[in-house]
């Protein structure tokens, strides 16, 4: 297997239409420093992330700050990194941001302790639309969603989100990250969005986070849409299981797919996170809109209050 870091400028731009393709791209035997990862990340994109749940948490690396630790370890003054053992429900690293309203396309899952009972899911939105009638596809165009953060988060349970830490208050950081957005009154998204890189449709689903629904501008029932959701969304021809291995480089375009994660068994298990976007090799996303960086900081401030 190349290394990543050797790679040419045509074999990486050769990687990022795999990604474009697929959802994902996977390279196998890597064995990266943080800093080879990082470099390597800005090839395609800028690492620094805004959105304050994707970007520097009181627990990355002081000299990487653009990588976030997932262990189930000690890191800095968190007793475990992000997430520790807890299973995760289906999201992309969106959250509750809407279309255009994110720019951390990219989520990189590069492993560097394996734990061989824990299972990584990809659901492709982008295959699954295209396989769809047209009649569901149409239905699903005509559906919006007011995403907002709901009592459980991307945790399974309750018990879950409490028994994890890492996502608290750490000497008052939390307030950075609490609430990266809220959405109000009748604020809303369609489902089904085009990429703005490749110009096919996809649906955008946070199960987690599906606050308010729409069918053709009249609001219907929350539950009822995400039940048709995942009957239409989580098919085993849309997934595909990974479980990852040490030097594993893994990265998912956060508009194509969801991702969910069972248990951490084993507290070998270890990833390096950064979350970039596609700017560097493909230009400006034309779908973001960065006025909402302002929005999320007054968003912050009006839902502290609520
Ligand atoms: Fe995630």
């Amino acid at each position: 297997m190349k290394k990543i870091t050797e790679y040419t400028d045509k074999e990486l731009r050769e990687a990022v239409d795999i990604l474009l393709d697929n959802g994902h791209v996977m390279f196998h035997e890597q064995y990266l420093t943080q800093d080879e990862l990082i470099e390597f990340c800005r090839r395609i994109g800028d690492t620094n992330d805004s959105n304050p749940s994707m970007g520097h948490m009181e627990f990355n690396p002081k000299d990487n700050p653009d990588l976030s630790i997932i262990t189930t370890q000690p890191v800095g003054k968190s007793p475990h990194g992000m997430f520790g053992p807890t299973d995760l429900v289906y999201h992309g690293d969106g959250g509750m941001c809407h279309f255009g309203e994110f720019k951390e396309l990219l989520t990189g899952l590069y492993c560097v302790g394996s734990c061989p009972d824990t299972v990584l899911s990809l659901l492709n939105t982008n295959k699954a639309f295209t396989e769809f009638s047209e009649e569901e596809k149409e239905y699903w165009r005509n559906v919006e969603t007011q995403l907002n953060m709901k009592e459980k988060g991307i945790y399974g349970t309750i018990e879950e989100k409490n028994r994890d830490g890492s996502m608290k208050a750490i000497d008052g950081a939390q307030e950075a990250y609490k609430c990266p957005i809220y959405h109000y009154g009748d604020e809303r998204q369609n489902v089904v969005n085009i990429h703005p890189y490749t110009g096919k449709e996809f649906m955008l689903w946070q199960p987690a986070f599906v606050d308010k629904a729409w069918y053709k501008g009249e609001p219907i029932s929350v539950d009822e849409i995400q039940d048709k959701f995942r009957k239409a969304l989580v098919r085993g021809k849309n997934i595909t299981d990974f479980v990852l291995r040490e030097g594993d480089f893994l990265i998912c375009d956060q508009y194509y797919t969801l991702h969910r994660r069972s248990w951490v068994q084993s507290s070998d298990r270890v990833i390096w996170r950064p979350a970039f976007d596609y700017s560097n090799i493909l230009g400006p996303d034309s779908a973001y809109n960065p006025s909402i960086e302002d929005k999320k900081y007054i968003s912050r401030q009006k839902a502290n209050k609520v």
